[in-house]
């Protein structure tokens, strides 16, 4: 037997189910490698080295204690360029990415606002051999041979902050010339 439209040619039935079968054949597998492709396709990075979406730079207010990630492993901050206080900013302007981890053993380091040190409150210090550190991360006191490590901050033109985890620096007591600014910051 076979089959034929109104005006076109005859085409045997067995050869137009073959064909039928063979194109949903075709569909289906082209349907299952768009779903396996879309698994398979690399998509950013969601652990630590990847770049970070941080916030807004309206939710850092100059000066204020900075916030943590602890995901990313993070302190973020706003730093106050007129805050001479010895744990202060050393005159860092603006916002400051520093890594958590302690430059001694790695141990985490908190923001410790209530902490009293030679007389000021509000440092960084580590939990494990009480490593301290101003608000730019400069080391002051304890065991840790360095400043506090710093990750690059960059801020888009809409004031979105992204830190790149992945990019870190040796902390220093430049620490504060790191500081990134942007005209949207709080001041
Ligand atoms: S691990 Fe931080 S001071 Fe030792």
């Amino acid at each position: 037997m076979s089959f034929s439209g109104p005006a076109g040619p005859r085409v045997p039935r067995r050869r137009a189910i073959r064909v039928a079968l063979a194109g949903g054949f075709l569909a289906a597998t082209a349907s299952a490698l768009g779903i396996a492709g879309a698994f398979l396709r690399p998509r950013p990075p969601r652990e630590f080295g990847a770049s970070v979406d941080a916030g807004h730079v309206r939710d850092f207010p100059r000066g204020a204690g900075p916030t943590h990630d602890a995901e990313f492993r993070f302190w973020l901050a706003n730093l106050d360029p007129s805050d001479a206080d010895q744990n202060g900013t050393g005159g860092g302007a603006g916002l400051l990415a520093c890594y958590d981890k302690c430059p001694h053993l790695g141990e985490v380091v908190d923001w410790r606002p209530e902490f009293e040190f030679n007389g000021a409150h509000g440092w960084y210090r580590c939990r494990k051999h009480g490593a301290t550190y101003t608000r730019a991360g400069v080391r002051v006191f304890g065991p840790a041979p360095r400043s506090l490590d710093t990750m690059r901050v960059t801020v888009d033109q809409f004031g979105a902050i992204t830190v790149h985890t992945g990019d870190i620096a040796r902390g220093d007591t430049d620490n504060p010339k790191r500081a990134v600014q942007h005209p949207l910051l709080p001041s």
